[in-house]
């Protein structure tokens, strides 16, 4: 899977980008990520890439031609099949669209401006418009990176345990269980004896049950659905 990000704050995006399992995956070749500096594009002597509010108000509007050069130069060379926008008016992101994204071959995001884009890039640019929670950031790179780190971590091979990243919170429509490990007995603080009791099936049963009882308790919501 390939993933473009586009910004003009690519510094943002450096450190999420590389390190640890994100990091691995990339040098492993199992997901490709790489981030334009939109300003690169600007056909501005002053390199700009905003510009004044048609209609008057306070703050800045990213410009079209920048980021539909770049856009129009990206998918001259390949098929994207998401173009992807961060944005806090956007769908909420969850783990079933990370699943979704992580299906794809060829992604763009496009990170937002803190005061907003060109209404007209996401008019004839965008396909999806994504948030990550109802808050406002300064701009989109945080969203950006998040997304990435949800889709990528899915990938096949990206996590050493397989398994891993199927039994995570959210999906199945359940919040995971409690996970314990060395030592059994800290401070009193003891371990349920059921996890060493070396009965898998127990075990699992247990687990199932800790799920559904956290669900209930913190997010019954999830079992609406
Ligand atoms: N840009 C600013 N706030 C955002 C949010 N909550 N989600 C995605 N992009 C954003």
């Amino acid at each position: 899977m390939r993933i473009d990000i586009l910004t003009i704050l690519p510094g943002l995006l450096e450190s999420p980008l590389d390190h640890s399992i994100l990091k691995r995956a990339r040098e492993k070749g199992l997901v490709e990520v790489n981030v334009y500096n939109i300003r690169d594009y600007s056909q501005n002597k002053h390199k700009q890439v905003d510009d004044y509010v048609f209609g008057g108000g306070a703050g800045m509007v990213m410009c079209i031609e920048p980021v539909d050069i770049l856009i129009s130069k990206l998918k001259s060379e390949r098929e994207y099949d998401e173009i992807i926008y961060t944005t806090p008016d956007g769908e909420r992101l969850t783990q079933k669209t990370a699943n979704y994204l992580s299906t794809l071959k060829n992604l763009i995001i496009l990170c937002g401006h803190y005061k907003g884009i060109d209404q007209r890039i996401r008019d004839h640019l965008i396909t999806r418009e994504i948030s990550i929670g109802e808050y406002v950031l300064t701009g989109g790179e945080l969203a950006a990176a998040i997304i990435t780190d949800s889709v990528c971590r899915l990938m096949p091979g990206v996590i050493s345990d397989e398994t891993s990243a199927l039994t995570d919170s959210f999906q199945d429509n359940l919040l995971a269980p409690p996970v314990y490990t060395r030592p059994a007995n800290y401070k009193g603080w003891k371990v349920p004896e059921i996890l060493l009791s070396g009965n898998t099936e127990e075990i699992e049963k247990w687990r199932m049950e800790q799920s559904m009882e956290k669900t209930k308790k913190l997010r019954p919501d999830l079992l609406d659905d």
